[in-house]
């Protein structure tokens, strides 16, 4: 049978626990891969009580027999992953970049924040990264690649005919660009430090498929963030959703195997936008505390509610889960009762869906007994009944089967089902 990769994907807001699922799994794959996003991504990872914070690099590094892709669909900070970079030591011919991903320049973050603040009170939230203005330089066919750092005079040119073609949006936003010798400098300086690590993608993913390799593909932000999917214009940049990784990496649909949905027990969002479960008394506050529940890239605060099962099984269906890993659990541990929204009052009826006008409803909750504490605990049956009960009730109104539980930010308190 032929071979095919595997995906994991958030199905909320992003910040579901991805990072702690992929270094886990990791440890049985030889690929790991990114495909979106940028270093607007922050995934968590602990390993006997040391933290890492990986916005780029894919969460396979860990594991120092697997290879890490960023693929041609990531917009890549070469300035962020060069210091990404620094905490480890021995990326060459374990670390792979798309000659192809697009270059996500200082100059895109001054956009974003410039866009941003101008917005005022209907600012998106977004992580002032340049995620937005690098995707929209790609698709206004006036980005660069980073194959292109290659070759640092030549990309210079590019960029200053740039910055003299864009000069009036510049001006409006107050944006200074840099000297053609600055520019230079900064060029020179990202070429020597990625040049080893710049290649076709496409081809490795490819030769790795035929070769038998296990392949993991590492989704960043969640689906509800989704461009096309999710709460527009409140929403990332790139197709979050499992489709997309097949175009960030340069595979065919049939090319992907299993997909496991990274879900929280409970809910979160950062930045604005619609969250019909949203919890602003004092149950947020104590998932918000007990969850650490503050950006891993930005350190805002998230905003916290209620397990939502109608978007979540919308999510599932869009991206194809076979599965979903249920993510802290033990946050929960200690509430009296638990919320679960079950539907939506959207125009005086009762839905099941997700309207395209997402801020229009209001969320039907069904409630279901707390637990004392699951914290650790890495074997289903020494779960209380009552958080059994919260599971098997998730299963149902999502349509998809809970295959990973987990209960502490350590990558061994997991239940594997
Ligand atoms: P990602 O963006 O999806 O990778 O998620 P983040 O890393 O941004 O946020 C998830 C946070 O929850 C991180 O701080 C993780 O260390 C932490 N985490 C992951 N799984 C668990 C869990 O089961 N329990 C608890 N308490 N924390 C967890
Ligand atoms: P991970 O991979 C949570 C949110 C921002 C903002 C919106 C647009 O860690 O789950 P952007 O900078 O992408 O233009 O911001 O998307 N956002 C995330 N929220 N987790 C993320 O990534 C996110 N990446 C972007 O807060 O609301
Ligand atoms: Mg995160």
């Amino acid at each position: 049978m032929k071979n095919k990769a595997d995906l994991i994907v958030g199905i909320q807001w992003g910040d579901e626990g991805k990072g702690k699922i992929v270094d886990m799994l990791a440890q049985n794959y030889d690929v790991v891969c990114r495909s979106q996003g940028g270093h607007n991504a922050g995934h968590t990872i602990w390993v006997d009580g040391v933290r890492y914070a990986l916005h780029l690099m894919p969460s396979g590094v860990l594991n120092k027999d697997a290879i890490n892709i960023i693929g041609n669909g990531v917009v890549l900070s070469p300035k962020s992953l060069i210091e990404e970079m620094q905490q480890f030591a021995d990326l060459e011919g374990r670390l792979f970049i798309s000659d192809k991903a697009h270059l996500n320049l200082p100059y895109h973050s001054l956009i974003d924040q410039a866009r941003e603040k101008l917005k005022g009170e209907n600012a998106i939230g977004t992580t002032g990264k340049g995620i937005g203005p690098a995707y929209a330089s790609k698709i206004n066919r006036i980005g660069n690649r980073a194959g292109e750092l290659l070759e640092p005079q030549k990309l210079c040119d590019s960029l200053m005919q740039t910055f003299t073609f864009e000069q009036t949006l510049y001006q409006a936003l107050g944006i200074k660009t840099p000297s053609r010798e600055e520019l230079l400098q900064e060029l020179e300086g990202y070429k020597n430090k990625l040049a080893p690590f710049i290649t076709n993608t496409t081809t490795l993913v490819w030769q790795s498929l035929d070769a038998g390799k296990k392949i993991l593909l590492e989704g960043a932000q969640g689906t509800m963030l989704d461009i096309d999917h999710g709460t527009y214009p409140y929403v990332t940049s790139s197709n979050t959703v499992s489709a997309g990784a097949c175009c960030g990496l340069g595979l065919n649909p049939k090319d992907i195997g299993d997909v496991t949905g990274i879900v929280k027990a409970y809910c979160t969002r950062v930045g604005n936008g619609a969250f019909p479960s949203e919890d602003f008394g004092k149950d947020g506050k104590m998932m918000a505390e007990i969850g650490k529940e503050v950006g891993t890239t930005t350190g805002r605060i998230r905003r916290c509610g209620w397990f939502d099962a109608v978007s979540v099984r919308y999510a599932s269906r869009l991206n194809g889960c076979d599965k979903f890993a249920l993510m802290k659990l033990d946050v929960l541990d200690g509430f009296e009762r638990i919320k679960i929204c079950s539907a939506y009052e959207y125009k005086g009826e009762i839905i099941d869906f997700v309207p395209s006008d997402l801020e229009n409803v209001k969320p039907i909750y069904e409630e279901m007994k707390g637990w004392d504490s699951v914290v650790g605990i890495s074997d289903f049956e020494s779960l209380p009944e009552a958080a059994k009960e919260y599971i098997w009730r998730i299963e149902e109104l999502t349509q998809t089967k809970v295959g990973i539980i987990s209960t502490s930010p350590e990558r061994n308190d997991t239940i594997i089902l």
